[in-house]
């Protein structure tokens, strides 16, 4: 796999693009209130004391803004960002020098963070805890460690399965959130804020038509602006109304719940091949030819929260409301 860090200045350069959209400060920040406002607190408190935040885990499912939440404590701390993921570091070596490179008070951002092996996630605990590392010097018996000061920094993790995280990591998190999906009102006010960055008319009824069906999720409803305005300019007037926005998602297969190709995919499996479950997640998995883990954690949380599938102990089950909206007939 392509081994890479990320540094800031790479963000720097996307922001352009794909994190143009992304608010800089939590008063621009749109919904996740409980998180927003606990996160107000904390900062104010640490710069108040003149120290780092304490080390903070956001958990949920993709697209959420756990990677502009990081942005954000980076901004209002007034600090450095470094992210790098996961998958990116193989080696306790390389996390070594992440942390040794960074400056006091930089905030260094994993995402993925269950995704770190045992080793490197172990040079973790002390840097979280005392701001150390422990390097090992020599070979064989002459081989012996030495504890290395670190700046004190401020580690802020994301990830998709807090459950995929070691009791040992999580516990030295001092802020844990999770990140919900967010209602439709506070969609409908993202992408009206998003429409007027990207200099794009929309009305009311337009917004509300891609907020209901972005799947209670700001990326998902920013990358869906960006299609429908194409749709508006070239084949309407420029502007986006919901007559605009409600042609341009269905040629998009984006269906009036939001429920893309992979939804169907996974609830008319449940209801076609397994009479509508339960079905373990594995076969289930196998049945659609995608990642039991992807599954988990990228479709079912916003299947489960409207009400479309259940997890039971014998499976998945497609629920009434499943049937109802893909006009199938319950065989019982
Ligand atoms: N763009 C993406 N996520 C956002 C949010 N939560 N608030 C405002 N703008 C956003």
């Amino acid at each position: 796999m392509e081994r890479r860090i990320i540094t800031s200045q790479v963000l720097e350069e996307d922001k352009a693009t794909e994190f143009g959209l992304r608010p800089q400060t939590l008063d621009e920040y749109i919904g996740q209130e409980k998180t927003k406002n606990n996160l107000k607190v904390y900062i104010e408190a640490a710069k108040k004391r003149h120290e780092p935040l304490d080390h903070v885990l956001f958990y949920g499912p993709p697209g959420l803004g756990k990677t502009t939440l990081a942005g954000i404590i980076a901004n209002e701390m007034d600090v450095n960002l470094k992210v790098t993921s996961g998958p990116a570091i193989g080696k306790p070596g390389e996390m070594a020098a992440i942390l040794s490179n960074l400056k006091d008070g930089d905030l260094l951002f994993v995402d993925e963070i269950h995704r770190l092996n045992r080793q490197v996630e172990e040079v973790l605990y002390p840097a979280m805890e005392d701001y150390s590392i422990d390097v090992v010097i020599g070979k064989g018996t002459g081989a012996r460690s030495i504890r290395l000061d670190l700046p004190k920094f401020t580690l802020v993790g994301a990830t998709t399965r807090a459950g995929m995280l070691s009791a040992p990591l999580r516990d030295r998190f001092g802020v844990v959130h999770h990140l919900e999906f967010y209602e439709v009102e506070e969609l409908k006010e993202i992408v009206e804020r998003s429409a007027k960055k990207l200099g794009v008319e929309i009305d009311s009824e337009g917004a509300l038509e891609l907020a209901r069906r972005s799947r209670g999720t700001p990326r998902l409803a920013n990358r869906m602006l960006k299609r429908v305005r194409d749709f508006a300019q070239v084949k309407y007037d420029g502007i986006i109304t919901k007559e605009v926005a409600s042609f341009a998602l269905n040629l998009l297969e984006v269906d009036t719940l939001g429920l893309d190709i992979n939804d169907r995919n996974i609830i008319l499996t449940i209801i076609d091949k397994f009479s509508g479950g339960p079905v373990g997640l594995d076969t289930l998995a196998a049945a659609i030819g995608e990642d039991a883990g992807t599954i988990e954690d990228v479709y079912e949380p916003y299947l489960v929260k409207n009400g479309l599938i259940n997890r039971t102990p014998k499976g998945r089950v497609a629920t009434d409301i499943a049937y109802e909206h893909f006009k199938r007939v319950k065989n019982s």
